[in-house]
């Protein structure tokens, strides 16, 4: 048999921590490892919106028949005005094509075989750290990457002046890959200023922004989160957006993304566009309705649409509710370590500065699960774990003396 003949392929490193998790037989065991969001009660909710959406589709829906490639037109039309704000969509909607994908993975993974396909010598610049599956989805495709500093472990926010250094130097043919908002895996974000910044460089050197906007709404609000694209959109004649809303709409499994086509015309955008379609077609030939759906009838509806914004809200702050408590907790329990930083990021995830020995530690010991380099999913801390959480992670810290 051909299986006989092969390894097993190793586990996916955040998945397959989910699977460990879900193994372990330690009732206190806390999962701060995938990045999902959960409720105080543990749960990862469907969101109010979603369900009011889900009543009125289970009444009005006509067919199950497929989908376009390029999917659902009606929510491709409200993710371009949630992506780009009011403002921007009016002034330069006529200039983006948008695809439906199956989530945000589906969007990178379209968007740099179309890279490949149309740019096969390119390399796409990455941040260091960035999310481990944007190296694996390069791979896929055939891309070679390169990496352009971002993290400073030691001051604990985003290494600027290095990052503009080398994105001075990529060349025009290049992309580079730019995490919108609540950067995965460092919780780190651009400052407005920093914004300005990347914008220049990415108009005078000729690369092509390429975003991941994985997490909308969970840095400081619907509008500030796009400060940054909508900054660079500005200023550049063509761009890649990959989207997704499965944090911010609940959808997870739903599948629920979007690739943008940033263009010149409308004409050029639409050529893109169609090249996208030839990809998907033979990818998975077109994306899943029902989640989509549900989105274009939240994004649609003004009543549904203020709620979900409200829900949005909620869940943000309840994360930086968290990161408050997180902080509080570790300053009481050790003064080791300043982890003031933790506050002052966004979204679903900090980079812990804790080693390997330590997440080892807290996992085999504590039954604490995070990602390698000691990511933490804030979002998975719940007020009756917050403090076996914090004094496990003071007791790790012990390990270094
Ligand atoms: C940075 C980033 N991009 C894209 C995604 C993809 O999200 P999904 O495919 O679940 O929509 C994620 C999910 O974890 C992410 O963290």
């Amino acid at each position: 048999m051909f299986y006989n003949s092969i390894e097993a392929a190793p586990p996916d490193p955040i998945l397959g921590l989910t699977e460990a998790f879900r193994r372990d037989p330690r009732e206190h065991k806390v999962n701060l490892g995938v990045g999902v969001f959960v409720d105080d009660a543990g749960r990862t909710p469907v969101l109010e919106s979603v369900r009011r959406a889900e009543r009125m589709l289970w009444e009005t829906e006509k067919t199950k028949d497929y989908l376009p490639i390029a999917g659902l037109p009606t929510y491709g039309r409200e993710v371009a005005r949630l992506v780009l704000g009011d403002e921007l969509h009016a002034a330069m909607a006529g200039r983006v094509a948008v695809g439906q994908t199956p989530g945000g993975t589906g969007a990178v993974r379209i968007g740099m075989d179309l890279l490949k396909t149309y740019r096969p010598d390119a390399t796409v610049w990455m941040s260091s750290p960035t999310w481990g599956n944007h190296h694996g989805i390069a791979a896929a495709a055939g891309l070679a990457t390169r990496d352009y500093p971002y993290y400073d472990s030691v001051r604990t926010r985003v290494d600027v002046d290095g990052m503009c250094a080398t994105l001075e130097q990529v060349p025009a043919g290049d992309a580079v890959l730019i995490h919108v908002c609540c950067h995965n895996p460092t919780g780190a974000d651009l400052e407005p200023e920093a914004w300005e910044r990347v914008a220049a460089i990415a108009a005078k050197a000729g690369w092509l922004p390429f975003f991941d906007f994985a997490y909308l709404g969970f840095g400081e609000g619907l509008a500030e989160d796009r400060t940054g694209l909508l900054a660079v959109l500005k200023r550049v004649p063509e761009a890649v957006v990959a989207f997704s809303l499965s944090k911010n709409m609940g959808l997870y499994s739903e599948r629920v993304g979007a690739l943008l086509l940033v263009a010149e015309s409308a004409e050029s955008a639409e050529v893109g566009l169609s090249h996208a379609k030839r990809l998907g077609r033979v990818l998975y030939s077109n994306p899943p309705r029902h989640g989509a759906a549900l989105a274009a009838l939240v994004l649609g509806d003004p009543e549904l649409c203020a709620l979900w914004e409200e829900e949005v809200k909620t869940m943000r702050e309840r994360i930086r509710g968290l990161r408050r408590q997180l902080v509080a907790g570790l300053t009481a329990r050790q003064s080791a370590v300043d982890f003031c930083f933790i506050e002052s990021q966004h979204g679903m995830f900090s980079f812990s500065g804790l080693n390997d020995a330590q997440v080892a530690f807290l996992r085999e010991e504590k039954a604490i699960y995070m990602a390698k380099g000691g990511r933490i999913n804030v979002a998975g801390l719940r007020s009756d774990n917050m403090d076996y959480v914090c004094e496990a992670i003071a007791e790790s810290l012990k390990l270094d003396e």
